[in-house]
């Protein structure tokens, strides 16, 4: 097992191998079970970081800021809107302003052909990791919860585990397609068998989705593309897990109202209970949140007895202590 990541950044899901990812879970269960039985636990005592964002965010702020007091440290939350960056500030300054300033640089930022480079911009010009807390392509911190509530639901041998990744319907606006894109990346390293359901217009950059063939190939997982206007019901069946959410048109088109007009022709991409049953009894539901309410999925499931979608959102704040403590430590 890898364990030697002091002062790497986690940009990208296949920036830490799998052997890296596994210590990062034993870390992550092993800061699950400390917070558990009120274990202090300070890796980082008098260390900050600093936690900018270009985007809103419920979760991912809540627990890195949670995450750093619970290590003894400190998190900073910074706005860009309320920083210089609109006056002058590149990333060459973030990255050896904050560099100086702080053990570790976090940055949401999911400007579509913008978010990735300017986190990886940072990076270059960092003496500290940096850490995304998702930018245009790719979600990691996300993905790592979500892998570990598969792994506390399904059990550590996910071997021909049938994942679901579904585009989902939802009215609010076109979002990142960062998510799904790092679970093909991701979950194939652990033998699962993943199935990814869009509609012909919600493609995934070429790309991530060679990279996601080649890691099935290598783990000698599955990886199957169901591209149909009725291909979310085709996929449900006999699932073991439904991750269903919705994400733009952005490779099809980058007009606001052009996507918006393409997401209206797909309202029967709701998850609801009916669909549930097409996949297998034990089946679980998730979504990283936020969720459009009996839009995107019913209330009866999100809130029913095979979603997952609380432990997924708790998760966030383990596998991110694990991923602090290894990196800034
Ligand atoms: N899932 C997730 O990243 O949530 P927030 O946007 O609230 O941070």
């Amino acid at each position: 097992m890898q364990t030697n990541l002091r002062g790497r950044d986690l940009i990208g899901d296949l920036d830490f191998s799998k052997e890296e990812i596994e210590t990062v879970l034993d870390v992550a269960f092993d800061l699950k079970r400390k917070r558990a039985l009120g274990e202090p636990h300070p890796y980082l005592r008098d260390k900050v970081l600093a936690m900018l964002f270009f985007y809103s965010s419920t979760r991912t702020r809540g627990s890195f800021e949670a995450g750093m007091a619970q290590l003894g440290g400190h998190a900073a939350f910074i706005e860009s809107k309320t920083t210089q960056i609109a006056h002058g500030d590149t990333p060459v300054e973030i990255g050896q302003i904050f560099g100086r300033y702080f053990d570790g640089i976090a940055i949401r930022h999911v400007d579509w052909k913008v978010g990735n480079q300017y986190i990886r911009e940072v990076a270059q010009h960092s003496r500290a990791p940096v850490l995304n807390m998702q930018c245009d392509i790719y979600h990691p911190f996300q993905c790592l919860a979500d892998l570990m509530t598969i792994i506390e639901k399904k059990g550590r041998d996910l071997r021909r585990k049938r994942v679901v990744v579904s585009w989902a319907y939802a009215a609010s606006y076109q979002k990142p397609i960062s998510v799904p894109q790092s679970l093909i990346l991701q979950l194939p390293r652990f033998g699962m068998d993943v199935v990814l359901a869009h509609p012909p217009e919600f493609k995934l950059m070429p790309e991530i989705l060679d990279a996601a063939h080649e890691q099935a190939r290598k783990y000698h997982a599955g990886f199957e593309i169901i591209s149909d206007p009725d291909g979310m019901e085709k996929a449900f069946k006999d699932a073991d897990v439904i991750y269903a959410k919705s994400w733009g048109a952005l490779l099809t088109t980058e007009d606001a109202n052009e996507g918006a007009r393409i997401i209206e022709q797909y309202k029967h991409w709701i998850t609801d209970s009916r669909k549930m049953k097409l996949a297998k009894d034990d089946a679980v539901y998730m979504h990283p949140l936020p969720a459009d309410r009996d839009i995107e999925v019913t209330s009866e499931v999100m809130d029913g007895p095979n979603s997952v979608v609380f432990d997924q959102a708790e998760n966030r704040l383990h596998v991110q202590k694990a991923v602090m403590a290894l990196t800034m430590s």
